[in-house]
């Protein structure tokens, strides 16, 4: 049985998140990559979906997200709007959509609206993004931003670590965050860092701050999907809770459907259509001696 609240739920909008910070009620966010999903997780009554480049690990199988492409990016887009009617809908700008120049980045970012139907962008980076983000949000496209562990720099941060765990590299967090916010980012994503100094940017910021790995001070939080389904198994950071074993229950049923077809007991009678009696039999009368012989060709 919905609640009222399901039954009103209408499209997530920038304003509805914005108003959710002003209200303190959590933003619950995820990752989809495809469009069953992203028909669950609305339904279900997600606020919003992150199309993640992520999915370049976790559904295409790369080392990292360096090598996912804005026509990967745009493909996966398309399949998660068909999906979801009502979540707030985000396309993370791909490793080299945004960095070589401004007007790179606007004609990028609005390819994620106009044929991925994407209801924002999301790009990672602190001040040396500030004109590119700038530059977006003039050409009316809401942006949201990503500090402390960004993946697509891993080669230059050395490796999957924490972010911003001396004073300094807290300051430098902490300056970042005003200066996306500022550069007229809507909403900000913080990556693995101290779950203190993401309570305090979140508390310093009048946009929502989203948080993975960034403990329980935040405004909301996002995982990615196969993380918490239990669905990626190469490593699991350890802000990751596990809500599901996806991987033991499909390895289960595909050893089940693998014996079923091996002992014949798929398909049953159930699973197929049977032939009229009086048409079989005609069917017989016609191939009189041959009824029954494999044609073996050649
Ligand atoms: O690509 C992604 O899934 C992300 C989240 C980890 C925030 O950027």
């Amino acid at each position: 049985m919905p609640n009222s609240k399901d039954i009103i739920r209408g499209k997530v909008t920038v304003s509805v998140l914005q108003a959710k910070k002003a209200r303190r009620e959590p933003i619950t966010m995820l990752t989809a990559y495809d469009y069953p999903t992203a028909l669950i997780m609305d339904n279900a009554g997600i606020d919003s979906l992150l199309v993640g480049d992520s999915l370049g690990m976790v559904v295409l199988g790369y080392e990292n997200t360096l090598p996912v492409t804005m026509e990967d990016m745009l493909h996966h887009c398309k399949a998660v709007s068909r999906g979801a009617s009502k979540a707030h809908l985000i396309g993370d700008m791909p490793f080299m959509s945004y960095q070589v120049s401004a007007a790179e980045a606007v004609r990028n970012a609005g390819r994620f609206l106009q044929e991925g139907g994407m209801d924002a962008v999301k790009l990672e980076g602190g001040r040396e993004r500030a004109a590119a983000i700038k530059a977006i949000v003039s050409a009316g496209i809401p942006v949201m931003g990503h500090l402390g562990l960004t993946p697509q720099s891993v080669h230059k941060l050395g490796g999957w670590k924490i972010q911003g765990k001396s004073a300094d590299a807290a300051l430098r967090l902490v300056e970042d965050a005003h200066l996306l916010e500022n550069a007229g980012c809507y909403a900000l994503v913080l990556e693995a860092i101290p779950d203190r100094l993401a309570e305090l940017i979140s508390r310093r910021l009048q946009i929502p701050v989203i948080g993975i790995g960034a403990g329980a001070g935040c405004d909301g939080q996002v995982l990615v999907a196969h993380d918490m389904l239990g669905m990626f198994q190469r490593f699991t950071p350890i802000f990751v809770k596990k809500y599901a074993d996806l991987n033991a229950q499909i390895t289960e049923a595909v050893r089940g459907y693998i014996s079923d077809v091996n002992t014949r007991s798929f398909p049953a009678a159930e699973n197929s259509h049977p032939m009229d009696e009086s048409a079989y039999q005609e069917l017989l009368k016609h191939l009189g001696s041959d009824s029954g012989k494999l044609q073996v060709a050649g």
